[in-house]
C-alpha cells in the first residue's frame, strides 16, 4: 500500500504536483529478482552508451516520426529521427527501439504504453530519449496503432514527437525520478500504485494530467499533430 502526501503548487501558468513524500508499506520482503537494473543495453546492440549530462535542444518546427512492427523493432525514422538519434540509419532499422531509451525513463511508462497500443488504444506520453553519444532530448509522443484495412489487425505502431515544452519536463522530470526509485524498491508494480495514487488524488486520468503538462489541448499543439500526421499519411 503506498500513502502519498501532496501540496498543488501554482507554477505561472502550470499547476504542478509536487510530491512530498511518499510511505512505502511493504508488507513482504522483495526478491531480488525484482529490482530493476537500470542498464539500457540493448542485446542487439555490441556497445552500451553511457548518459552523459548534456541536452540536444530540438527544433520546435520539426517533428521526430518512426514506425515500429508490433514488437517495437523500428521498420522507419524520418531523417530527423535518423539525425537527432545520432546512429546510422541502417543501425537503427530492425532494432528495439529500446535502442534510445533513457536510464531516466521509469519503466511502468512503457508498460503503461503497451498495455495501451496492443488494446489498439493510442497514448501520448512525455519521452527522455538518449542519442548515441549519451546526449538527451524530451520529446512529446504520440503513439498510434496502424490496423490493416482488411484484415483488421494491428501491422504496427507510428510514434509522432514533437520538442516537449518546458513545462513537460518541468512535471515529468520529479515524477519520473520518483517512480524509478520506487521501481528500485518494488518494481512497477510500486511505481503503477504510485502513479495511480497520484492521478486518484488530482482526480485525473493519464490522458488529462498529460494533456495539461503537454498543453496539448491548445490549439497549437492540436494543429501541430495533426499537420505532422498528415504530412506522413
Ligand atoms: C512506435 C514505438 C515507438 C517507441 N519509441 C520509443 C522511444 O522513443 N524511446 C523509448 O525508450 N522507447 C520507445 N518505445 C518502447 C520500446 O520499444 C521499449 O518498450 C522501451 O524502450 C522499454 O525498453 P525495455 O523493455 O528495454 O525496458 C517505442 C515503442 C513503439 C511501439
Amino acid at each position: 500500500m503506498i500513502a502519498v502526501r501532496k501540496k498543488s503548487v501554482e507554477d505561472s501558468s502550470l499547476k504542478k504536483i509536487v510530491i512530498e513524500d511518499v510511505e512505502e508499506v511493504v508488507s513482504e520482503t522483495f526478491s531480488l529478482n525484482e529490482l530493476i537494473n537500470d542498464s539500457v543495453e540493448d542485446p542487439s546492440n555490441s556497445k552500451k552508451v553511457t548518459p552523459i549530462d548534456e541536452e540536444i535542444i530540438l527544433d520546435p518546427k520539426k517533428y521526430i516520426l518512426s514506425k515500429t512492427d508490433t514488437k517495437g523493432i523500428i521498420e522507419y525514422g524520418n531523417d530527423y529521427f535518423v539525425e537527432i538519434a545520432g546512429y546510422d540509419e541502417e543501425d537503427l532499422i530492425g532494432k528495439n527501439h529500446n535502442i534510445i531509451r533513457h536510464p531516466d525513463m521509469p519503466k511502468v511508462v512503457f508498460q503503461l504504453l503497451w498495455q495501451r497500443i496492443s488494446n489498439r488504444q493510442n497514448i501520448t506520453a512525455v519521452v527522455k530519449n538518449m542519442a548515441k553519444d549519451g546526449r538527451y532530448y524530451w520529446v512529446v509522443t504520440d503513439f498510434e496503432i496502424k490496423v490493416d484495412k482488411v484484415t483488421n489487425e494491428i501491422t504496427g505502431y507510428f510514434a509522432y514527437r514533437t520538442a516537449a515544452p518546458k513545462k513537460a519536463v518541468v512535471a515529468m522530470e520529479p515524477l519520473y525520478k520518483k517512480l524509478i526509485s520506487i521501481e528500485k524498491v518494488s518494481g512497477m508494480d510500486g511505481s503503477g500504485k504510485y502513479l495511480n495514487a497520484l492521478l486518484e488524488a488530482e482526480n485525473k486520468t493519464y490522458d488529462q494530467f498529460i494533456n495539461e503538462v503537454t498543453g496539448k489541448n491548445s490549439t497549437m499543439m492540436r494543429l501541430l499533430f495533426a499537420a505532422m500526421k498528415k504530412l506522413f499519411r
